[in-house]
């Protein structure tokens, strides 16, 4: 692929300023529909382009991998999560897969943090009483929820997005808490003043709030189970942040609608973009949709990772932000 430019098919609007510098570096063609693309047009992309740039909305199986013949050399991902790309039929393919680590960060911690505040401050019904004119005055035991600051937060996944809400987290005055394949460098524990749990069950019965933020592999699957939901205490309250197939969403609606947990700020969902009518109907459960990473910087910056990652390739070199079971390199 060396001194020509590259064809690549881009399956979502990008923002313009990374469409015209990717129209001045590639050849480029945009699904200008910006709607998902089919499984049929999935596999005509993938026989036809060099480079394939998915989002989270494109569900790249092992059929749609295999259909790809002899041209297809990287899919630069959109976006951090690769859970909708078969990896291991990729990697059998000789196919690079990339993503775009580290840019999104700040801004689904900001998210991830908001719903800490929000939930046990009960902010989403406050504002739902108000809009439905259903506000009679103020009284002493309007609207009450939960302090947050001095509560203990459990973090599931201490990556780079995990260490944001940390840092956020501990000037709100929580305890920091974490569980994690690996334990963080010492200095870093210290930083954040961080108690790590070797064992996620035990971190979930003692936390106040749990905030979930590994990414979905084939390994963390329903980490959160129905056995591991009904850990969580009943006065405590959960937020996710990273993937709907990272928990159980079957039983934490089961312990929702129980009351047996206090709350949840849910981001993602499984089977997106459906959403359980059953979500809709409770309170106690603040619903955003698939957005913590959504600002104008964050798009542009993941735009360029993706520019990168697919003209280091062009120029011969290994992309930077190649992925393998769901691990940056
Ligand atoms: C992205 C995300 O916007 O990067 C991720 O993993 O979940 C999102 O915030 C989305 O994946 C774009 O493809």
């Amino acid at each position: 692929m060396s001194d020509k430019k590259p064809h690549i098919y881009v399956t979502r609007m990008l923002p313009n300023p990374i469409l015209d510098r990717m129209k001045e570096l590639f050849i480029v063609e945009i699904n200008k529909e910006d709607k998902s693309l089919s499984q049929d047009e999935l596999k005509r992309v993938f026989g036809k382009y060099q480079v394939v740039v998915p989002t989270v909305t494109d569900k790249i199986d092992e059929n749609i991998i295999n259909s790809s013949g002899n041209n297809l050399k990287l899919i630069a991902n959109f976006g951090n999560g690769v859970d909708h790309i078969d990896l291991i039929a990729a990697s059998k393919k000789g196919i690079h897969v990339t993503n775009t680590p580290g840019v999104l960060s700040e801004d689904t911690a900001d998210i991830a943090m908001a719903l800490i505040l929000a939930v046990p401050r009960r902010i989403f019904e406050g504002e739902k009483i108000l809009r439905n004119k259903n506000w009679d005055g103020w009284s002493p035991n309007f609207m009450l929820g939960r302090r947050v600051s001095g509560k203990k937060l459990g973090i599931v996944g201490m990556g780079r997005i995990g260490s944001a809400i940390a840092k956020r987290a501990r000037s709100f005055g929580l305890e920091i808490h974490y569980h994690n394949r690996n334990r963080v460098a010492d200095v870093i524990e210290k930083e954040m003043d961080a108690v790590y749990w070797e064992s996620l069950d035990q971190m979930l019965s003692n936390m106040d709030i749990i905030s979930i933020n590994c990414p979905h592999t084939p390994d963390t699957y329903h980490l959160l189970s129905a056995r591991r939901l009904n850990l969580i205490r009943q006065d405590a309250y959960i937020v996710n942040t990273s993937r709907g197939g990272v928990l159980d969403q079957e039983a934490l609606i089961r312990l929702l609608e129980k009351k047996q947990i206090m709350g949840a700020g849910l981001d993602v969902y499984e089977k997106e973009p459906f959403i359980d009518e059953r979500l809709l109907k409770l309170d106690n459960v603040f619903l955003l949709p698939h957005m913590s990473s959504a600002t104008l910087e964050g798009r542009i910056e993941m735009g360029e990772r993706v520019i990168i990652n697919i003209r280091t390739m062009a120029d011969g070199h290994n992309p930077p932000d190649r992925v393998i079971s769901g691990t940056t390199i």
